[in-house]
């Protein structure tokens, strides 16, 4: 059975995080998407929202293979995965900018539990740019964010600024 985590703070889920598990789907029998409860950072949606928002657009990503299952958790991600028997840790990247923070997790998390690999995927080039952060701002200033969340979550987000 490979495992994986694919943890991730999804707030809200964008469409660059679907393209990447997307592209783990046919690289794990079951990926644990695992949204980190991070009260602190002040997110826009509560871990529960940020879990049914997610759990809504999974089935749309059933291939009959991999199983795909929601789950959050507080701590750290390399205790999160070893606790859940993965094997690894998925996590994406978008361009050059990511991959000093990325690496540097990487590191981290393997001389944390040295069994667990993170592997990394490389965002589809139109989501290169596209953060969960940047599409916030943009949405909270009036801009469009139609094509870079599905629509489920855009609504959500309307309805959380009483748009
Ligand atoms: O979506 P994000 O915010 O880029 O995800 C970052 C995340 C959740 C993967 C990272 O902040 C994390 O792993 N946090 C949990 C605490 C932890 O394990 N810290 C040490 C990482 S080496």
């Amino acid at each position: 059975m490979r495992r994986a985590i694919f943890p991730g703070s999804f707030d809200p889920l964008t469409n660059g995080h679907l393209d990447i598990i997307k592209r783990s789907l046919p690289l794990f029998d079951e990926i644990i998407i695992a949204v980190l409860n991070n009260p602190e950072k002040n997110p826009m949606f509560s871990v529960a929202e940020r879990c049914a928002m997610i759990e809504e657009i999974l089935p749309e990503f059933n291939n009959g293979k991999c199983e795909l299952i929601v789950d959050s958790f507080s701590g750290l991600t390399a205790d999160f995965a070893k606790r859940r028997g993965a094997s690894a840790i998925v996590r994406g990247i978008r361009a050059v900018s990511d991959y000093e923070y990325e690496l540097r997790m990487a590191l981290m998390n393997r001389r944390l539990e040295p069994t667990i690999e993170t592997v990394f995927l490389m965002a589809a080039e139109e989501y290169s740019y596209v953060s969960s952060n940047l599409l916030k701002q943009v949405f909270t200033l009036g801009g469009r964010v139609e094509g870079l969340v599905p629509q489920s979550v855009e609504d959500k987000m309307k309805e959380k600024l009483g748009k």
